[in-house]
């Protein structure tokens, strides 16, 4: 998505804008662009490409200005060309606009603007709102802000200097993200937290229809009537560092290696005295006893966090668990009520479609919990409770240590909501508690192994690579499992194909007569997750089929399996023993670190894979 950043203050603003930009790199764009004001001129700068085609063009003549926005698009309206690259300018250049969200209404507005004679250059959305202000302009920018958002349909999060009013820039939010950067003697406005973290900790989370007005040494926010509101300053907790590699190559391996310490983290955080709890939870433990069933929504990885939460929730609170993609369920009429406790799960809490289901589900009444890694996110701020996951930045635009958070915490709700509801006796739930504490170090200790010894996913991955080619590039994956493990099927293709744009798919292993099996010849790899379980032999009798039609299977089993050397499979890889609930924790690593690898050997962007954002904030 794309990334908003402003600088007002005594540097100069070029340098803080290339490098706020540059800090949300990672979420995936096509073109940069700045603004700066010098001397009461405008100059723009933008162009196609990766911000370094924008630093290239610029480093001969540095802006000297002190007032300036700065954008990284990603594409909605309009290919990726300098044209359509942020900053936006009205007719006469005297007011610059970036801007991240849709403008549903912008093609009925651009008519009426051109009938009054305002001429365009882009193809965008965005310059819509640059000719509006410009309309509404009468010598004070902030006025002429609020009054060109009361005409916009959609969503937006924007900044807005004019070059008459150096020293001055206006942001504006509705359901995108915008965060005002609070510094000594200077401040700023971003889309991202990462882009203010090199200045300061302190920033103010905008809230919809919010107005702020910032110069170096003020912030006033208003609404959109123009109503003063005020609004508490949070601290950032984790340092600019957590948002780099570490000497990881890329950001998706560092937070692959992360994930036993966020768990094991967060079972510190969440588990006292062998009991669970939430301190930021708000919603009364008389709710969870009240509630007839559970719907969890997300989208991507986080759904298959939620598919997870399913097995967990209904196996230990014995309370019915649906599972829905937050773009089906904003739209289908769900049957849910006051009685319905509707889970949404979102890593950066500000995921358009699940944002869009959490107000659905609140209008029909439902308790509203989110699990969110991002604190003072949309989706978190929305609902009527938050559990964070407190994962750390997640970079990538591949989600993994926040999936496995996600996990960790629906283990962690269940056995809260299993407590109140004395679903499980006391023992019960000290016996799950040890095992699930046992393979949060475990691991870590699968990491280990990965990280010190000799690495067989990167060998499976080189593998895959040479026979790909020698199929004529024909071969791509089928991820089979059972059970609490088929999420992780769906979640290994996910990974491979997002990453190395290889085609993949998961299937319920049960389903592979209904279908499925007719794909297997000499071209899939398949996948099979057959670790020790109750439907460990039923795993044995699918890898049996696919081996007698020629497949080549990559099976995943517990260690010490002896069973599997009898079925002839390619490559075996082993995790070790747990008890099969609390497996995916711990199966999820490999699948991770095969696509990395495979991705890694196709040699393509792993932290930016193409055409992919790392939070969708317009649907
Ligand atoms: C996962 O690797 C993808 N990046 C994507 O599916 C992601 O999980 C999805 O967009 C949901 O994002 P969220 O958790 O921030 O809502």
């Amino acid at each position: 998505m794309c990334g908003i950043a402003g600088y007002v203050g005594d540097k100069d603003a070029q340098g803080v804008l290339l490098k706020s930009l540059s800090r949300m790199e990672y979420r995936g764009y096509d073109s940069a662009g700045i603004a700066v004001i010098e001397d009461r001129r405008m100059f723009v700068a933008k162009k196609k490409g990766k911000l370094k085609v924008l630093a290239d063009e610029l480093c001969p003549n540095q802006i000297k200005g002190t007032t300036g926005i700065g954008h990284s698009r990603w594409a909605t309206h309009g290919v990726p060309s300098d044209a359509n690259a942020h900053p936006h300018c009205d007719c006469k250049g005297k007011i610059a606009v970036v801007h991240n969200g849709i403008i549903e209404n912008y093609l009925e507005l651009k008519s009426s603007l051109k009938r009054e004679g305002h001429k365009f250059i882009s193809e965008t959305d965005t310059e819509v709102i640059a000719h509006l202000i410009e309309k509404f302009y009468s010598g004070d920018i902030t006025e002429a802000v609020r009054k060109a958002i009361k005409l916009l349909h959609g969503s937006y999060a924007i900044a807005v200097i004019h070059k008459d009013e150096q020293g001055k820039i206006v942001g504006a939010r509705l359901d995108s993200p915008l965060i005002v950067g609070l510094g000594k003697g200077e401040n700023f406005i971003a889309s991202d937290v990462p882009a203010i973290l090199d200045y300061t900790h302190k920033v103010i989370y905008l809230d919809n229809n919010d107005v702020v007005t910032i110069t170096k040494d003020s912030v006033a926010i208003q609404n959109i009537t123009g109503r003063i509101i005020h609004r508490k300053p949070s601290v950032i907790k984790w340092n600019i560092s957590q948002a780099e590699k570490c000497g990881y190559k890329h950001f998706m391996l560092k937070e692959i290696f992360e994930q036993g310490d966020v768990v094991e983290k967060i079972i510190d955080e969440r588990i006292r005295d062998g009991r669970v709890e939430f301190d930021e939870l708000k919603i009364k433990e008389s709710d969870f006893r009240r509630i007839k069933n559970i719907t969890i929504v997300a989208c991507g990885t986080a759904y298959h966090a939620g598919l997870t939460g399913k097995y967990v929730i209904e196996e230990h609170a014995k309370i019915p668990c649906t599972v829905d993609t937050s773009s089906e369920f904003r739209y289908r009429n769900p049957v849910v009520t006051k009685d319905t406790l509707v889970i949404i799960v979102s890593q950066s809490g500000e995921t358009a479609d699940s944002l869009a289901a959490l107000r659905e589900a609140k209008r029909r009444g439902c308790v509203v919990l989110a699990i969110c890694n991002v604190l003072g996110s949309s989706i978190a701020r929305e609902a009527n409770g938050v559990i964070y996951t407190h994962a750390g930045p997640e970079i990538a635009v591949a989600s993994t240590k926040a999936y496995t958070a996600q996990l960790a915490i629906f283990y962690l709700v269940t056995f809260y909501i299993a407590r109140i509801r004395k679903t499980v006796s006391p023992s019960g739930l000290k016996a799950l508690i040890r095992e699930f504490k046992k393979c949060a170090a475990l691991m870590n200790e699968l990491l280990g192994e990965y990280r010190s010894g000799y690495n067989m996913l990167a060998a499976y991955a080189q593998e895959f690579k040479k026979y790909y080619h020698l199929k004529h590039n024909k071969s791509y994956f089928l991820y089979l499992a059972r059970n609490v493990n088929y999420p992780n099927a769906l979640e290994g293709a996910l990974k491979l194909k997002e990453i190395s744009y290889i085609s993949a798919e998961g299937y319920p292993a049960g389903e592979m007569k209904h279908g499925p099996i007719a794909l297997i010849d000499e071209n899939p790899w398949v996948v099979c997750i057959a670790v020790k379980s109750k439907t460990y032999d039923k795993m044995l009798s699918n890898i049996q089929e696919i081996k007698a039609r020629g497949g080549i299977m990559i099976v995943i089993v517990t260690e010490g399996d002896k069973e599997i050397m009898h079925h002839n499979v390619n490559y075996v890889i082993e995790i070790p023993s747990v008890e099969e609930l609390f497996s995916p924790l711990l199966v999820v690593i490999p699948l991770q670190l095969l696509a990395y690898y495979v991705a890694l050997e196709f040699g393509y962007d792993i932290d930016q894979p193409r055409n992919l954002a790392k939070s969708v904030t317009v649907e």
